[in-house]
């Protein structure tokens, strides 16, 4: 029998996606995993817009998966989330996180009141004779998550927490490898991007980039004159006839998507490279949907002359009941990244 559980809720631009685990003696077990495709245009830069149509697709996605819970650990990433790395003084953690809104106003483009706001530590640093806890310090406006928030409760679920999606990612991609010590994981969505620089699970570096596999959808749209789901349907080259020409015109628009998409990495991680010398990143971990684009991992390996793997979010989970088989478990591996992490975020 399960014990404790938790469930993660990704609101994703292209869907909503869950996943449950449950947690014992044994270790951590992943219970049930789910999604629901959302209409375009429902969710932009990870803020609801059309909460009639999450909240269907909420209500779809837990009669159709049978998770037991309701409540959730809701993830957050958007250009309006700020993400910087900043000294404060040191002091014990918790009298560190009970002081924070009245240390970090200065770095926040809004007041403290209005923000949700985290710490975490990376490193402690000794200035002169001043010791100081260096770390990421991440802010994000109320109210962008309340759209978010008020769309789950509509459902008839309840949010618990909020995390960055970036250290979702961290945890359920970023665990104890073998012999490498800095990776860079890259979670590639439809419109949002993550990108996260660490060691052995500490963030070193944590970047929201705007793009992601729907920027290359809309250049095929654009390119053909098609609609949205045909050009996706060329994009996952699932659509057989189409002229050569359609389909060279196709192909370069890819590429020129891909190469915006794969420089915009290189040069976080060059910046990364130049600040922190001591921990050069030695591999690319690639998750969320829009890492299936064919093409992707060989140019981002190229370019930045590391290697890339496919991200394993479930390793080191049992697998329960979940209802899917393992070639439908292994389907749903990229997406499974942001739900499980955000997961484990309630049970750490
Ligand atoms: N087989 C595939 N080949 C190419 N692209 C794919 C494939 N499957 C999914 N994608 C792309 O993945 C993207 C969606 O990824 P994901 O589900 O991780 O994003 P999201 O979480 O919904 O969006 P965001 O994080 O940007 O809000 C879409 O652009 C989709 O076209
Ligand atoms: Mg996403």
């Amino acid at each position: 029998m399960p014990g404790r559980t938790a469930i993660g809720l990704d609101i994703g631009t292209s869907g909503v996606r869950a996943a449950e685990l449950s947690y014992g003696r044994g270790g951590v077990t992943l219970e049930k995993f789910g999604q629901v495709a959302l209409p375009e245009g429902a969710v932009r830069d990870g803020e609801v817009v059309d909460r009639a149509a999450v909240v269907d697709a909420l209500k779809t996605l837990w009669k159709a998966s049978g998770f037991k819970g309701k409540k959730v650990a809701l993830g957050v990433a958007n250009q309006r989330v700020v993400v910087r790395q900043v000294d404060l003084p040191w002091m014990p953690l918790a009298e560190l996180k009970a002081s924070l809104p009245l240390q970090v106003q200065d770095y926040l483009p809004l007041p403290v009141d209005e923000c949700l706001i985290d710490f975490h530590v990376t490193e402690e640093v000794v200035d002169g004779e001043t010791r100081l806890l260096r770390g990421l310090l991440v802010a994000a406006a109320r109210e962008m998550v309340s759209a978010n928030v008020a769309a789950v409760e509509a459902a008839g679920l309840r949010a618990t927490g909020v995390d960055l999606t970036s250290f979702a990612v961290l945890r359920s991609v970023g665990k104890p490898f073998g012999d490498v010590a800095t990776e860079a994981l890259v979670d590639i969505g439809a419109r949002i991007s993550n990108l996260v620089i660490h060691s052995g699970g500490q963030p070193r570096f944590v970047r929201v980039l705007l793009s992601g596999g729907q920027d290359v959808t809309d250049a095929i749209a654009e390119r053909l004159g098609l609609s949205a789901p045909l050009a996706e349907s060329v994009k996952r080259g699932s659509l057989e006839d189409l002229s050569e020409q359609d389909r060279s015109l196709a192909d370069s628009a890819v590429d020129l998507m891909l190469e915006v998409f794969v420089d915009d990495i290189r040069s976080s991680m060059d910046y990364y490279a130049a600040s922190h010398p001591a921990f050069p990143v030695e591999r690319i971990v690639l998750s969320g949907g829009g890492s299936l684009l064919h093409g992707v991992a060989e140019r981002l390996e190229a370019v930045t002359r590391k290697p890339v793997v496919p991200a394993d979010p479930t390793a080191g989970l049992h697998v329960g009941r979940t209802g899917l088989d393992e070639q439908q478990l292994a389907t749903v591996q990229p997406l499974a990244a942001v739900p499980v992490g955000l997961a484990l975020g309630v049970i750490s």
